[in-house]
């Protein structure tokens, strides 16, 4: 009753939007792309444990088995509905009559929409190669979900996913340049505004591409996390693109109107997984969700030009990739799995350890290692008669949290992170608006 109810409002928005703005259409599509995802994910679920795509759910008692990679079903939910949402984006711009045999040349283009309703037609190659390089994403995820690649080499897929994206950029744009802020300006005695990075920018671009996907996917493994931070990135993303929409200049209109087209519908299909993911988890996201939501945010930065501002408000996610580095890196012993540890007895997670006795740090680290237990940053058991250094907690910060507050329920620990992550992603934005405009002497919007 209720989907139907909300199939019926999806379908009026989609109607509507024409006369309107293309973002009605967006939320429309979410609806439809939240009922068909969460419609698909029961039934689909166990051809993918009989495929052998399953995971234990290692933080409760026994261990159950429940499918994984089923944010690929969300992901190719997501992929179809920007297909359908082509013709409501550039209604304006088909070519409705033409003098035949394929020739646009002398065609008319005529609309039956409003002067209000302007989406240019040169952001199709965009939106197109956006949707491209998302669905190479997909494809490489599922490639890791099912071969459970190597971590050094699957660090690097997302920057092969986004080769769609970078060479469209290059034909269709091929903008290189960057900012100079103000401050920098003054320093070097400059009245030059912009930086040419040439190449360097498309190597800028797919350390983008490399960064978000993987910064996502190594904040996990408490039911709910993966999808959970992907939601507040996409409401914080959502409340930026609004403040441009609202108060911005024309430009920076066009590149957040973007922003938003790509993340409403998204939004759609990362609530319907979030609903089975949830604590206590009924089926797993796999990577290929975490590569998929970290390269959505990766494109509207890159093609809306604002990396910076994407940067900033993945702070949680860059916070726990540099904690992370040290292991990462090999500095510090690292298992395959972080996750916390599960207590049965009591139900609730501990912050899981790193074994410094079998295999020990590297003796340059050690010193750093003991600082940042002083700096309570992480939880060092030392031998008290020798002095030897026995285990460390995980460098996450998901373990950070259970140092900093003790330990807790799945479900509480994963809401704190993510509350922890929206006050952040607030903060992010008035920082934004208020530190960035001093640094680079402007800002796109303007305050009333
Ligand atoms: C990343 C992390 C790893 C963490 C894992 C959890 C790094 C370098 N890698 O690895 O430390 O343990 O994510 O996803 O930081 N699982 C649960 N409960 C959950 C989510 C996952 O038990 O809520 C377990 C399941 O057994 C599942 C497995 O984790 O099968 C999935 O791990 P996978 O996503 O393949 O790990 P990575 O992304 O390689
Ligand atoms: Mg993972």
């Amino acid at each position: 009753m209720h989907q139907a109810l909300l199939l019926v409002v999806a379908i009026a928005a989609i109607y509507v939007s024409r006369y309107y703005s293309p973002l009605l259409a967006a939320l429309g599509f979410a609806i439809i792309g939240f009922l068909a995802s969460d419609a698909l994910i029961p039934r689909v679920s166990q051809s993918f444990i009989k495929i052998g795509c399953f995971g234990k759910d290692l933080s409760k008692p026994g261990r159950p088995v429940i499918p994984e990679s089923i944010g690929a079903i969300s992901a190719t939910v997501y992929l179809f509905i920007m297909f359908f949402y082509i013709p409501f984006l550039f209604y304006k711009y088909l070519v409705v009559i033409t003098p035949g045999g394929g020739h646009r040349d002398a065609s008319i283009m005529q609309s039956p929409v409003s002067d209000e309703y302007r989406f240019p037609h040169g952001k199709m190659s965009e939106y197109l190669s956006a949707v491209l390089c998302l669905q190479s994403t997909v494809l490489l995820g599922i490639a890791d979900d099912l071969f459970d690649l190597r971590w050094r080499h699957k660090f690097f897929l997302p920057a092969v996913a986004a080769i769609p994206l970078l060479v469209v950029y290059y034909v269709d744009f091929g903008v290189t340049h960057v900012l100079i802020p103000d401050v920098i300006q003054r320093w070097l005695g400059t009245s030059k505004t912009i930086f040419n990075l040439g190449a360097l920018y498309y190597v800028y671009m797919a350390s983008m591409a490399i960064f978000c996907p993987n910064s996502i996917n190594i904040l996990a493994g408490v039911n709910g996390l993966e999808v959970g931070q992907s939601i507040v990135l996409g409401v914080i993303f959502l409340i930026n693109d609004s403040l441009y929409l609202l108060l911005g200049n024309e430009a920076s209109k066009e590149a957040h109107l973007f922003s938003a087209i790509l993340i409403i519908p998204f939004l759609g299909v990362a609530f319907s997984l979030w609903k089975w993911n949830k604590w206590p988890a009924k089926v797993f996201v796999g990577d290929t969700f975490c590569y998929f939501a970290g390269m959505i945010f990766s494109v509207v930065g890159i093609l809306g030009h604002f990396s910076k501002t994407t940067l900033i408000f993945f702070i949680p996610q860059t916070f726990n990739f540099a904690y992370s580095c040290p292991q990462l890196f090999g500095l510090v012993p690292c298992p395959r799995h972080r996750m916390p540890r599960f207590n049965e007895a009591d139900g609730l997670l501990y912050p899981s350890r790193a074994n410094l006795v079998e295999k020990p740090p590297k003796k340059v680290f050690v010193p750093v290692l003991k600082l940042l237990s002083s700096l309570k940053l992480i939880d060092l058991e030392v031998d008290p008669q020798t002095g030897a250094l026995k285990s460390c907690s995980n460098m996450t910060l998901i373990n950070l949290v259970l140092v900093w507050f003790g330990p807790t329920r799945e479900d509480k620990l994963c809401n704190r992170i993510l509350a922890i992550q929206f006050t952040v992603g607030l903060c992010a934005i008035v920082a934004r608006h208020s530190i960035g405009s001093i640094i680079f002497g402007h800002d796109n919007i303007q305050f009333l």
